[in-house]
């Protein structure tokens, strides 16, 4: 399974796809953290790790990734035992902390200066043989991803929210583009020129959520990445962030820490330990689909000389005036003290991401944002046609009112809270009733998401379900009798 939002306008039987929570970002979807029992919580409860490492300055060439990154990323010996992984896993490769590790984060002898190591067939193999372990220690648990192809199916899985990824004005837009500019962007807009596409969308997006300026990534992910790292410092993020923000305070490379989801006693009280320069969160979370409070979030960290940064990804075009988000919303639209990101794949049925604010963030972002500067622009026929959609959802309050109006259906039909938008994930007892119960509605015609440890913020398993205004009434109607009638028996959790 490939993962949640931002995925499929077309039914996506995958069953299993699974978000990001911050979870996530804290515990490697790797196996580290898996054991013989399932999902272990020390590894789950890891998110506020604190950081210490220095960002290298952005003029710099990319440097190769740091050995602890990319350990973590193989389920290394180190990883693996801090995750509380069987200890017959930690010692697998043979390595000691006192050894050193290679550019591919292959433990090498610190007694050996041979060559042997890494590169040596025993090695590698060795490395591959954990890994094996791993998935099948994850398969046990009920844990395996599965990208499946796509069949006919209602969807419920994807985060086409308006249904405008098949807009008649959508396509013809970017085939217009692409006829122009041929399919891919080139190179980064520094190196290979910008496009009026990518400025005309970036002036309409700041339009849109009322703020003075935007910069175009190529994903929602590469946004976050780009926004906190540019901005280093201290990062103070909601438990339930997105793992693409959790990923970023990494990247930042300074201190970061969680707070308790939606909590702003802990809040406070946090910001008053650690004076973060950002603290994250989403304006409606992805996973449980609830809304931040960001009246009060934003008075506390502006109180506190913090900027907030609201990541938008499920709310614009499903949220405030116009669909302008939960931003503006709450009145805060080119508040100084706020940062808007969001992705182009969920409501503007596209790709690409984006990040919003003051004049002065663009100008900063320009010169010194690595995935701004080392990552090729998105496509100018997605932008295109990301620029139509977002044309249309500003006039879409019909269909905004059909959301609501569905979700709150879908959460009465499937006992869940109604949603700030349209995620809603009703819990389904462990990690392989998740999964039966999402195979059960594919083998029904059903596409919805299936969420599992660590994607979870609550390490609970969950169908995620998306209202799409684009599915026909009667099919919403009996996906959501399938969606309930194959819910596992409660007394088998
Ligand atoms: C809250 C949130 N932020 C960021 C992203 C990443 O966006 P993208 O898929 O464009 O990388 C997603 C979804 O995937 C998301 O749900």
């Amino acid at each position: 399974m490939s993962e949640g939002p931002g995925t499929t306008p077309v039914p996506d039987p995958t069953a299993m796809q699974d978000d990001h929570s911050g979870a996530e970002a804290a515990t490697p979807a790797d196996g580290a953290g898996v054991t013989e029992q399932g999902v272990d919580d020390r590894s789950a409860s890891r998110t506020g790790a604190t950081q210490s490492r220095s960002a290298p300055g952005p003029e710099r060439a990319a440097p190769p990734p740091s050995p602890e990154h990319v350990v973590t990323g193989l389920g290394s010996a180190p990883a693996a035992a801090q995750a509380g992984s069987a200890p017959a896993d930690s010692g697998v490769d043979g390595s000691t902390k006192h050894d050193r590790r290679d550019r591919t984060g292959t433990a090498v002898r610190a007694s050996s200066r041979s060559g042997r190591g890494a590169s040596s067939p025993r090695g590698t193999t060795a490395v591959w043989n954990r890994l094996t372990r791993k998935a099948d220690l994850r398969a046990k648990a009920g844990l395996t991803r599965t990208a499946r192809v796509r069949a006919a199916a209602i969807d419920l899985a994807g985060n086409d929210y308006l249904g405008l990824s098949r807009h008649p004005a959508v396509l013809d837009a970017a085939a217009a583009a692409l006829a122009e500019h041929g399919l891919g962007a080139g190179g980064s807009r520094l190196v290979r020129g910008t496009t009026d596409l990518h400025e005309d969308f970036e002036a309409a997006f700041a339009r849109h959520t009322g703020t003075e300026t935007a910069v175009l990534y190529s994903s929602g992910y590469l946004a976050n990445l780009g926004a906190v790292a540019a901005l280093a410092g201290p990062v103070l993020l909601d438990a339930h962030a997105h793992a693409s923000l959790h990923d970023a305070a990494r990247l930042a490379g300074g201190r970061s820490e969680t707070f308790a989801h939606n909590d702003l006693d802990d809040l406070e009280r946090q910001l008053q330990a650690l004076r973060p320069s950002i603290v994250a969160v989403e304006s409606v979370y992805s996973v449980l689909g609830d809304a931040a409070p960001l009246r009060e979030l934003h008075a506390l960290t502006s109180a506190h000389g913090a900027l907030l940064l609201v990541d938008e990804a499920h709310a614009i075009g499903t949220v405030g005036p116009h669909g302008s988000g939960g931003v503006a919303a709450a009145g805060l639209a080119g508040d100084p003290g706020v940062i808007v990101t969001a992705t182009l794949s969920k409501a503007l049925g596209a790709a690409g991401g984006i990040v919003a604010g003051p004049a002065a963030l663009r100008r900063h972002l320009h010169d010194t944002g690595r995935t701004f500067v080392y990552d090729t622009a998105p496509p100018p026929a997605v932008i295109a046609g990301a620029g139509a959609a977002l044309a249309l959802a500003r006039g879409a309050d019909g269909a905004r009112g059909e959301l609501a109006r569905r979700a709150a259906l879908a959460a009465s039909a499937l006992g869940a809270p109604v949603p700030a938008a349209g995620v809603l994930s009703p819990a389904a007892g462990d990690a392989r009733a998740a999964a039966a119960w999402a195979e059960r509605c594919a083998a029904k015609g059903v596409a919805v998401g299936c969420f599992r440890p660590p994607s979870t913020p609550d390490h609970r398993s969950r169908l995620r379900v998306t209202v799409n205004t684009g599915v026909p009434e009667a099919d919403f109607t009996k996906a959501l009798a399938v969606i309930e009638a194959t819910r596992p028996d409660p007394n088998s959790r």
